[in-house]
């Protein structure tokens, strides 16, 4: 299959040109084929999440066990009616405060939605993003769009349009480049489905400030804890994700321990024939002697850090790098989010000083 690239600008979506692209993507879509998109989290991969053999083809391209769901997309509120079998108060209550945007819920499902989509689960997973070509390809493909971060299972979630094409080109009818997203990391999933609600994914809308609209919210145990004997509830997150190629890993204590212990491990694995990286941040970053080293970031700047892991990730990827160190993060608020995707890259392999 020939697979078509269109540029599209966030800020340009509502010019002729724009429209009739996102046109002629929805009307891909509502035909049963793929289109890859951007979100404000991560670029998604697109198909009709009520037709379930657009499902299926997701589950193909990817590489992905089919009992692995997809999170259902909608572009505005009423949408969201017709897929769940009831709207709680707290569904309202987040929606209001931070629809659209970088969070998911889950809710159970109505007939509407087939289980191709839920990977057999009568539960289904929402989320209206807030990226305005998102929201135009959702409503011209008919209001629901099925979309799993458009990667190869197993591999970063793509921040570019050219690693959705790495991965994707020739497997599905179209992929829209927005150019790099906002925030780098997926969205936060919560269960609406438990009580108290429960995060099944950190994300850009922490733990805070979802309790500061619910009250009590829970998070799943296994989102930074690798050994704590439990299943996580989002089946997604059982698969190791985010995975470089090269081994990594996380090393924590105070920073010029850190960068002591990386540099003799990276002298020690130079010797050994490896290719060494670091990941590392801004303040401390000429500091070190592995081949490759690469800033995620200012300390001072979560927000950038988010941004920049997938991205690294990729690219140690594509400088064959073996042996990957990097320094560890805070995991309070959005850390939560950057630590759970940084521990699962590295097999929860981490080294305290
Ligand atoms: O930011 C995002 O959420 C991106 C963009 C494209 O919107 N999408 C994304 O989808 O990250 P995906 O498929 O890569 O991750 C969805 C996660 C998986 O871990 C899946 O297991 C979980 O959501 N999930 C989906 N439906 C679920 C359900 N009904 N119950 C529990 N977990 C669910
Ligand atoms: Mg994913």
């Amino acid at each position: 299959m020939e697979t078509k690239i269109v540029e599209i600008e966030e800020s340009k979506v509502k010019e002729k040109a724009a429209e009739a692209l996102l046109k002629e993507a929805g009307a891909v879509l509502k035909e049963g084929g793929l289109v890859a998109f951007p979100t404000e989290t991560v670029y998604g991969l697109g198909g009709d999440a009520l037709n379930k053999e657009s499902s299926c083809k997701i589950y193909a391209a990817k590489g992905r066990p089919s009992d692995n769901p997809l999170i259902v997309h909608i572009c505005k509120w009423e949408d969201i009616y017709p897929i769940v079998s009831e709207v709680s108060e707290e569904a309202k209550k987040i929606a209001e405060a931070f629809w659209p945007g970088p969070l998911t819920m889950i809710l159970p499902k109505s007939d509407l939605v087939p289980y191709e989509t839920t990977g057999g689960l009568d539960t289904v997973a929402v989320r209206m993003p807030s990226h305005k070509v998102a929201q135009k390809l959702i409503e011209y493909a008919g209001g629901y769009v099925a979309a799993p971060s458009a990667n190869t299972s197993g591999k970063p979630s793509p921040t570019q349009a050219r690693y959705v094409a790495e991965d994707m080109d020739g497997k599905i009818e179209m992929i829209i480049d927005g150019g790099e997203v906002g925030i780098g990391l997926e969205s936060t999933i919560i269960d609406l489905t438990v009580k108290p609600p429960q995060i099944l994914r950190p994300g850009f809308i922490t733990q805070e400030m979802l309790s500061e609209v619910l009250g009590d919210v829970e998070a799943d145990v296994t989102i930074l804890n690798g050994d704590s004997g439990q299943a996580p509830k989002a089946p997604g997150m059982k698969y190791r994700h985010y995975a470089p190629k090269g081994d990594l890993t996380i090393v924590t204590g105070p920073q010029d321990k850190v960068v002591e212990y990386i540099n003799s491990e990276v002298s020690k694995a130079m010797l050994a024939g490896e290719k060494t990286g670091v990941i590392g941040t801004e303040e401390v970053l000429d500091k070190y002697h592995a081949q490759v080293v690469k800033s995620v970031g200012s300390r001072d700047d979560e927000l950038s850090i988010g941004r920049h892991l997938y991205t690294i990730l990729r690219e140690f990827d594509d400088e064959d790098v073996t042996r990957i160190f990097s320094e560890s993060f805070e995991t309070e608020g959005f850390g939560q989010a950057i630590m759970n995707r940084l521990l699962k890259a590295a097999g929860h392999k981490v080294v305290r000083l």
